[in-house]
């Protein structure tokens, strides 16, 4: 890990008298992170701030430029943007929202990068004094910011990269129960897409940010992300988690006892790093029928974390899933199931109302458009992400700030949602389920939005299909379209659980051609 910069605090060696005083302003009195930097080779100060508390797209290490008024003495305005453009080029700053403090006034500046398209944000000495003397002075600051950058820029929505940080949302009960849990060791499951890296990587964030607030270094280096999909035998686990830990062992690594070994080395590890080691490992379904086959694995680590030395938490889906509903399963001893689900009403409605209201988005009918957003996404999280992102980008495109409940008519227009609710699907199903849903689409015609079926009901129609399936198997498949957000339950009857989805399917595919494709490839 690179060495980071300090944090500047007041009782820290860098005195704040040393900061620009805006910045010594933030880190006094509104208690903002400001971590002194660099300076750049065209000699401007750059320093670092922590916006990430506004869950907004601005980083825990903001890059601020300093102008100073010496600076401003010294140029015209044309030739001191210009020169701050060559600073941002050459630091690499562009897409990291940088924020120039100008001692000056800063029209000029922002003509500049406006009409050459560069995401900086100034603030000049009107903005700095408006903060200071503002009763609600953080507020006041993002209102400064935020007008001067496109809603895309800032908003946090993020739909194709795992979230942590300022872009995670919800699941804090989930969090608790995970980093207070003393030893216990966890089995995260879930769908596709639902949060699980991202949970996992947000427990690593705050367990590093714990330990290096203690100021324990070598700590940090306890807690270990790994992605396990690549992983599909026991012997590579460990030749990983070596290669991780300590690399020098790896040389001799072939000609040892696994068993013995494994728990000694974990041992020795913890002692070293004075503490336990925690795991997150992700994607571990391959992983569990990797032991399956050989000696338990699950054995191996459960010992290692009986004897304090290391605690696990691993996340997976179906083969995790299917583990936790055998009696027999070793996981049942290993760890505690916790099933990630879809955010709640309440979690969707953050989603979509934190951000956008702090970057003063206005929402005609609140409570219209998160039961809306609510019912169409089934709340699973990244159809949410995505949703909001194309609601941000009409905004910017129509200049708007206003969001009413017809403007939500616009996302199921968009072929890129479109395309990315039906690969949800298809991402998360078994060929079965997928002839599940073809069959009841085929049966039911247009009424399928507003039908109720039960087990029965669908058992005939795969019969119809030539398709007999046991009835473990039956339960298995709507239980788990349940789970995928497809169907949902009232007593014994189903019914589709987002009436736009068969919509979706139907007007993209030619659902006979897909049933027919999937008996072909074969349902089992
Ligand atoms: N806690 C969360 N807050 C906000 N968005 C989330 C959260 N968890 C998941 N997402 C959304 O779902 C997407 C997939 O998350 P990811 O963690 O990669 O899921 P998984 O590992 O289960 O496949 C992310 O890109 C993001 O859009
Ligand atoms: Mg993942």
């Amino acid at each position: 890990m690179s060495p980071l910069p300090k944090p500047v605090t007041p009782s820290g060696p860098q005195k704040p008298s040393d900061l620009p005083p805006f910045l010594d302003h933030l880190a006094r009195d509104l208690r903002m992170r400001v971590r002194t930097g660099r300076r750049s080779a065209l000699g401007f100060d750059i320093f670092f701030v922590d916006f990430s508390d506004w869950k907004l797209r601005f980083s825990d290490r903001t890059p601020v430029i300093y102008v100073s008024a010496a600076d401003v003495a010294s140029m015209d305005g044309r030739a001191l943007a210009e020169s701050l453009a060559d600073v941002i080029r050459v630091e690499n700053l562009a897409e990291r929202n940088p924020v120039v403090l100008v001692e000056g006034d800063g029209a000029v500046l922002r003509a500049y990068f406006r009409a050459n398209y560069l995401p900086a944000v100034v603030l000049d000495a009107g903005d700095q004094e408006r903060v200071r003397t503002s009763r609600r002075p953080t507020a006041e600051l993002l209102d400064c910011i935020s007008p001067q950058l496109a809603l895309a820029l800032i908003a946090p929505y993020e739909t194709s990269k795992p979230v942590t940080g300022s872009r995670f949302f919800g699941r804090e009960y989930d969090i608790r129960r995970i980093l207070y849990a003393g030893d216990a060791n966890f089995a995260v499951m879930g769908l596709r897409r639902i949060g699980k890296t991202s949970l996992l990587r947000e427990i690593e964030r705050r367990l590093v940010e714990q330990v290096q607030e203690q100021e324990d270094r070598q700590a940090t280096a306890r807690v270990l992300y790994m992605d396990c999909s690549s992983i599909h035998t026991v012997q590579h686990f460990v030749q990983e988690v070596v290669r991780a830990l300590n690399p020098r062992e790896l040389v001799r690594l072939e000609h040892r006892h696994l068993p013995l070994y494994f728990p000694d080395f974990l041992g020795r590890m913890a002692k070293q790093h004075r503490g336990p080691l925690i795991f997150l490992l992700d994607e571990f379904d391959a992983l569990l029928d990797a032991q399956l086959n050989s000696r338990g694995l699950l054995d191996e680590l459960r010992s290692a974390s009986n004897q304090g030395h290391c605690r696990f938490v691993i996340a997976g889906f179906r083969r995790v899933l299917e583990a936790f509903s055998d009696l027999n399963s070793p996981l049942y001893n290993f760890a505690k199931p916790l099933r990630l689900k879809e955010f709640s009403r309440e979690e969707t409605a953050n989603l979509i109302f934190g951000p956008l209201e702090k970057l003063r988005v206005r929402f005609e009918r609140r409570n219209e458009i998160a039961d809306r957003i609510y019912d169409e996404t089934g709340g699973q999280p990244n159809l949410i992400q995505y949703y909001c992102s194309i609601l941000v980008q009409e905004l910017d495109r129509t200049q708007s700030r206003v969001i009413s409940p017809d403007m939500l008519f616009h996302v199921y227009d968009d072929p890129d949602f479109l395309t990315f609710v039906l690969n949800t699907f298809l991402d998360n199903t078994t060929n079965l389920e997928k002839a599940v849903v073809y069959g009841l689409l085929l049966a039911y015609g247009e009424e399928v939005r507003e039908q109720r079926f039960t087990l029965d009901d669908i058992d005939g129609i795969l019969k119809e299909h030539g398709i007999v399936a046991t009835f473990d198997d039956l339960n298995k498949s709507v239980r788990n379209l349940e789970l995928a957000g497809v169907l949902a339950r009232q007593g014994k009857d189903f019914h589709f659980a987002t009436p736009v989805f068969p919509d979706v399917l139907r007007s993209s595919y030619n659902v006979e051609f897909l049933l027919y494709k999937v008996q072909e490839e074969g349902v089992w």
